[in-house]
């Protein structure tokens, strides 16, 4: 069955009023997999026009969760490490190619000097897969060439404060 972003903003939302942990997170996480081999949605929010890297496609009024399409164009990008301050975030790949890195803390961010982080392990994201990064989680993404993702934010991270990290 076909379902719209609006749909899909209602039935997350329905699952955090429930459970907003990380069991929650993963439901929300395995709902976005579907939607990301939606032909509809994908050709209706990420087809040849879209081009914006952050169109919030739902902002959920009382939860204040975000649903986000991402369209990277350009050659390779590699991005820092980061977490998502207080919140959580879903990554969906639905074109391209995302490598992605996830980190040990080794030193937390203090005094305004950035926190120390080891790579952990190192996977690509293939469309039609969403991974889930717990409230802390440190990760960076890289890409070779254009991607485009639909991703979640368990608050808009442009209101979210976030301190930096540097590999070590
Ligand atoms: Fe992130």
């Amino acid at each position: 069955m076909t379902q719209t972003i609006e749909q899909f903003g209602a039935e997350c939302r329905a699952i955090l009023k429930q459970d907003s942990g990380p069991d929650g997170v993963e439901q929300v996480r395995l709902g976005l997999e579907k939607v990301l081999v939606d032909e509809t949605i994908l050709a209706t929010h990420l087809g040849p026009a879209a081009d914006s890297e952050r169109n919030i496609l739902y902002e959920d009024p009382e939860l204040k969760f975000c649903i986000i399409a991402h369209v990277f164009k350009g050659g390779a990008k590699d991005g820092p490490p980061h977490n998502h301050g207080s919140t959580w975030a879903i990554y969906g790949q639905a074109a391209g190619i995302t490598e992605m890195t996830e980190y040990r803390v080794i030193q937390a961010p203090a005094d305004g000097k950035p926190g120390k982080v080891e790579p952990i392990k190192t996977y690509r994201m293939t469309p039609g897969t969403a991974t889930a990064y717990d409230v802390g989680q440190v990760h960076s993404q890289k890409r070779e060439s254009e991607t485009s993702l639909i991703r979640i934010e368990g608050k808009n991270l442009k209101l979210i404060k976030r301190a930096p990290f540097e590999r070590v």
